[in-house]
């Protein structure tokens, strides 16, 4: 599906089509992490491992990527999560409606999210983010922000709460747990 949004083209892509993509999505990545490149795991390489042998393989996945002119600026992908009563027992703390759905009803996770440096500050991360969560069958969102990043207040400002934090892998860095409810 194709859109125009505030002159960005959103494209939404399945896993195959994300895989053809990688070097338009690496160079993203990898300038919207150029501060964090002292640390292994945010290398475009390990960004890269993670997405096509850990996520890209689970079913719906999906990545949507915003474009200007032939050059993509930026993009986010989830899939759904495989453990989502871990996610529920802690977001009922701070959505009291979670109690009233079942415990393994379906959770989205909001895996990761960039946009170029060039284009930040123009509202395409919005745009971005809620193109990939306005289709979700999903109930409750879920996604993981480095503890001390400063998108953690654009996260609050649209919705997501803070619900814990955590550790997904022995070389990451410690996380922040946040939840969304999705209409
Ligand atoms: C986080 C990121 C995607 C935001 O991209 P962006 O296109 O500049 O964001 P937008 O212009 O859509 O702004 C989004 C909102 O956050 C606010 N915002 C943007 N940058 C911010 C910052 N550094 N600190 C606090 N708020 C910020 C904006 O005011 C805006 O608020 P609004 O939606 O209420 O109007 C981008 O900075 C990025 O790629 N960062 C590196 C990778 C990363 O940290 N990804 C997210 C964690 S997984």
């Amino acid at each position: 599906m194709i859109t125009d949004d505030a002159g960005l083209k959103l494209v939404r892509y399945d896993a195959a089509e994300t895989l053809r993509h990688a070097e338009e999505i690496q160079a993203v990545y990898l300038a919207a992490h150029l501060p964090q490149q002292d640390n292994p795991w945010y290398s475009p390489a390990k960004f890269w491992e993670r997405l096509e042998d850990l996520y890209a393989p689970i079913p719906d996945f999906e990545l949507v990527a915003g474009w200007r002119d032939d050059r993509m600026v930026g993009y986010a992908f989830g899939t759904p999560y495989r453990r989502p009563q871990d996610v529920r027992n802690k977001a009922v703390h701070v959505f009291a409606e979670v109690a009233a759905e079942p415990v393994d009803a379906p959770v989205y996770i909001f895996r990761e999210f960039a946009v170029h440096p060039d284009h930040q500050g123009q509202g395409y991360a919005r745009i971005i983010h809620n193109a990939l969560l306005s289709e979700r069958p999903e109930r409750l969102a879920y996604l993981l922000v480095r503890v001390g990043n400063p998108a953690r207040s654009m996260y609050e400002s649209w919705g997501w709460r803070g619900i814990g934090q955590d550790q997904p892998f022995s070389d990451s860095p410690v996380m922040d747990e946040m939840a969304k409810q999705l209409d």
